[in-house]
């Protein structure tokens, strides 16, 4: 289960949010380091309606997962209407940097590539048929792409996971978000049709076309 912390717990653990790591649509990434020595990325979310307890229960069921290319969720803090999630820290940063290198990384070998693509895919068979319920990302981009010390990819973000009970594989959605260019269309055009897993696995495609793109 994952620790909760206070707040002020989290500001001692940030160096009070000194070091950022950057920031997405839910609010800014700062790195951390627990009492153990551990280090950790603190995402710490912007404004949230609800009293709190919804959180609770997603963060409960999300802190429960565990698989080898799924970011950890160490703990998690709510204080009014403050709320962090703390997550293992991933010191090779996301997969963005890697397809779209800039000054300081390198470009990765199809090697690697493929490696990262077949744990992607792990991570997110995991998420859609390995759990108790049926969680569906919504938002596989390479940003949400983690790497370890060992270029392990780990599936990040489930900000915008809904959870699904398993046997419910069609799902209809009242708020998708994700990001374009990797999101499936009947998650873009509502009329569409119905939302599944599927959209996963074109997101997932897409990630896939960026790799060749990258290379050729
Ligand atoms: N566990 C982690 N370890 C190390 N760095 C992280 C970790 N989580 C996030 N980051 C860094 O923080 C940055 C911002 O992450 P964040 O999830 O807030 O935004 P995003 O992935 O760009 O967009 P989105 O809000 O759609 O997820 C990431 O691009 C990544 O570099
Ligand atoms: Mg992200």
């Amino acid at each position: 289960m994952p620790v909760r912390y206070s707040y002020s717990n989290i500001k001692k653990m940030t160096g009070n949010f000194k070091d950022k790591l950057g920031e997405g649509g839910f609010g800014s990434v700062f790195k951390g380091k627990l009492r153990s020595g551990r280090l950790a990325a603190i995402k710490l979310l912007g404004q949230s309606k609800g009293n709190g307890e919804d959180f609770i229960s997603e963060v409960a069921t999300i802190g429960r997962i565990h698989h080898t290319n799924v970011v950890q969720l160490i703990g998690f803090c709510v204080e009014g209407s403050k709320r962090a999630l703390v997550y293992e820290f991933m010191p090779n940063g996301s997969l963005n940097g890697y397809i779209f290198p800039g000054k300081e990384t390198v470009s990765l070998s199809w090697e690697m590539l493929y490696k990262i693509s077949l744990g992607v895919a792990r991570g997110i068979e995991y998420l859609h048929r390995g759990c108790d319920m049926q969680i569906l990302h919504f938002d596989i981009k390479p940003h949400n792409i983690l790497l370890d010390a060992n270029f392990l990819p780990k599936v990040s973000d489930f900000g915008l996971a809904k959870l699904y009970p398993r046997n419910d594989s069609i799902v209809s959605l009242t708020v998708a978000r994700g990001t374009i260019g990797y999101m499936a269309p009947e998650l873009f055009y509502k009329n569409i049709g119905r939302v599944s897993h599927k959209a996963d696995v074109y997101s997932f495609e897409m990630l896939q076309v960026m790799f060749t793109n990258n290379l050729s």
